[in-house]
């Protein structure tokens, strides 16, 4: 399976640091003289557009950080499956644990989230993890197989989206899980989803420099990268070391 380098900018840059950072991208891919992975960048909404115009003529796609569950309508601030495929977008993380966190977003709000934007036509990121009292209590295996089974849709099977396993302490902190750690719980999820074919990331403080160590996983089908995918160098390295 062809991997996923998945760059999350979150809340951060300006119009034109968006629009740089694109147009850098942009030219390392014309330059790539190896074969991609998929490539994919989620900016802020309001750079949606901008970055989809820089992104469109080359291979590179584009993602949401989040949708709405609701198709229109009053729901003030919020931004609909349908309205993200107008700016370019294919794919839309949802359940990343800053929403998780920061918005109470539960896995009811999530199963509706994946469920439109599987009809809507979005490749849903479903992001998952465990938290660092959880890792040290020994629940991993408890925890994931939990949030898998009340976050996706009863009828997801045979449908396309992605998992990204992201524990909540490896988040913007320097500390990763052992390779060997994240290949057994990268193994757990495929058997728990009983279907080899959806696509498995790894995410938390991935870098040039250690990207590879979780690339060349076998159980393991790409990355998502916060920090690290807001400097072009580093997100090319990273995109470099997939196979
Ligand atoms: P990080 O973030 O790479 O900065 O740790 C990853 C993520 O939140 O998706």
């Amino acid at each position: 399976m062809k991997q996923y380098i998945i760059g999350n900018w979150k809340m951060n840059g300006t119009l034109s640091e968006a629009q740089a950072l694109a147009r850098a991208l942009v030219d390392h891919v014309q330059s790539a003289t190896h074969s991609l992975p998929h490539i994919i960048l989620c900016p802020p909404f309001p750079y949606l557009l901008p970055v989809w115009d820089i992104l469109k003529d080359s291979p590179l796609e584009e993602g949401a950080q989040d949708c709405s569950p609701d198709a229109k309508g009053a729901f003030t601030g919020d931004v609909s499956v349908s309205q993200l495929r107008d700016v370019g977008c294919a794919y839309v993380i949802i359940g990343h644990s800053e929403r998780r966190h920061h918005h109470q977003e539960r896995s009811a709000l999530l199963r509706q989230k994946i469920q439109a934007a599987l009809q809507g036509g979005l490749i849903p990121v479903f992001c998952l993890g465990e938290s660092a009292e959880d890792y040290k209590n020994g629940k991993v295996f408890e925890v994931l197989a939990r949030q898998l089974r009340e976050g996706l849709p009863e009828d997801i099977r045979g449908k396309s989206f992605l998992v990204a396993y992201e524990p909540v302490w490896a988040i913007g902190t320097g500390l990763t899980p052992t390779p060997e750690e994240i290949e057994r719980v990268a193994a757990f999820l495929k058997q728990e989803l009983g279907n080899d074919a959806v696509p498995l990331l790894y995410g938390g403080s991935v870098t040039a420099q250690n990207a590879q160590d979780f690339l060349s996983l076998p159980s393991v089908n790409g990355v998502l990268v916060g920090g690290a995918s807001l400097k072009a160098d580093e997100f090319w390295g990273i995109v470099a070391s997939s196979r």
